[in-house]
């Protein structure tokens, strides 16, 4: 009897470590530091793949209608391509402070800082050598009773980048056994006051990357609203009512639909902060973006923590060649990026993103995958 059980017990035990997060070997940056590659399965089909240059989503494969998986997110096979000009924060965590801070500029506690001017003449996505999608972070891999995850950890020094404060930033990526859903955790301590915003970076086509155009996915946004921007897309301040505009997501929308009347605008299309509406009190979660790919049925809903979130259309994507040599066209990707506005550092009014000794920063937002029930078109 007590042998049975042993030998049960081991079965029971080499069954749950096929389950754990397997890491590989990815290679190494240029200046010679080994990256590692987490693995994280749900037991319905989604695998996703996460580095620890930049703590980056490298791969999604999900199910279509038919039961076929694909990759879903645009990346690269190498640490090469993501080190490459090419790369356009392709699935990464953004910051210390993602999108743009105007001028490269911020006052705090009565003290001037200067950033990098890496997007003229603003700083964008956290700055140049040290932001948060360049540097290795360590990872650690766990288990729960609901599923598996990856831990990544980093500090970055005071004045790196420019920003005050040691600050020790964490991102977990934890995918849920029984759904195909990915949980991005992120959390941050500092020593000094200084502003914090972290997303990812995802670009996503949901009819496998490499795939065309994203023209053709349809959208929905719980936003009745959008921070306005300058010519260098810094926002204004106003805070204004997409209804009426090619901005109004309220009801799905296919992305293509509108969007030529953006194209000669600074944003070259949707580039656009949208303030999402209020989070039910009784919710951990707002509901923030609906996305469908009518012809392979995949479907992706974001729920967040965040007040905002970014939708951008690829405008930039300039034919860059991919994992497996595919093809990543202007336009055949889209990002939604959950975040506080941009430039808030600069804006009294818009929610503060400055985070102080002693305070945690924790957020939280769920990309959650699926299958279209119907197919109506929009
Ligand atoms: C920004 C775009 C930028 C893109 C890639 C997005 O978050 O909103 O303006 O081009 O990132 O850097």
């Amino acid at each position: 009897m007590i042998r049975m059980c042993f030998l049960l017990s081991l079965l029971v035990s080499a069954f749950a470590m096929a389950d754990e997060p397997v890491m590989t070997d990815f290679g190494k940056t240029k200046d010679g530091k080994a990256v590692e590659l987490y693995t994280l399965k749900s037991d319905s089909g989604l695998v996703a793949k996460v580095m620890t240059r930049g703590a980056t989503l490298v791969q999604i494969h999900v199910p279509d209608k038919d039961g076929k998986s694909e990759d879903v997110i645009l990346g690269w096979d190498d640490v090469a391509g993501y080190e490459s000009e090419d790369n356009q924060y392709f699935g990464c965590t953004t910051g210390r402070v993602c999108n743009r801070i105007a001028n490269g500029k911020f006052s705090l506690d009565g003290k001037d800082y200067s950033l990098a001017i890496n997007n003229e003449p603003n700083h964008l996505h956290g700055g140049v050598e040290r932001s948060l999608d360049k540097v290795v972070w360590k990872a650690r891999p766990y288990t729960t009773d609901s599923g598996h995850g990856v831990r990544f950890k980093y500090t970055s020094p005071d004045g790196e980048e420019g920003y005050p404060g040691t600050v020790t930033a964490q991102v977990s990526f934890f995918v849920a056994k029984d759904a195909n859903r990915i949980n991005i955790t992120y959390k941050a301590t500092t020593d000094a006051a200084t502003p914090i915003n972290l997303t990812n970076h995802a670009y996503f086509n949901l009819g496998g990357a490499g795939s065309e155009t994203v023209m053709d996915h349809v959208l929905q946004l719980n936003a009745d609203r959008y921070t306005p921007t300058d010519d260098t897309l810094i926002p204004t301040g106003e805070i204004t009512a997409v209804a009426g505009t090619p901005l109004d997501f309220t009801k799905p929308k296919r992305i293509g639909a509108r969007i030529e009347k953006l194209t000669d605008t600074a944003a070259l299309g949707y580039d656009h902060n949208f303030v999402l509406n209020p989070r039910p009190d009784d919710q951990n979660y707002n509901f923030a973006a609906f996305l469908r790919h009518k012809e392979s049925g995949r479907t992706l809903r974001i729920w967040t923590q965040e007040p905002g979130i970014q939708f951008y259309s690829g405008n930039f994507l300039e034919g860059q060649t991919g994992k497996g040599g595919k093809t990543y066209a202007h336009r055949s990707a889209i990002c939604l990026e959950t975040q506080h506005y941009p430039d808030s550092v600069n804006h009294k009014s818009f929610p503060t993103t400055i985070l102080k000794p002693g305070d945690e920063y924790k957020t939280s937002t769920l990309l959650h995958f699926g299958i279209a029930k119907d197919q109506a078109d929009n």
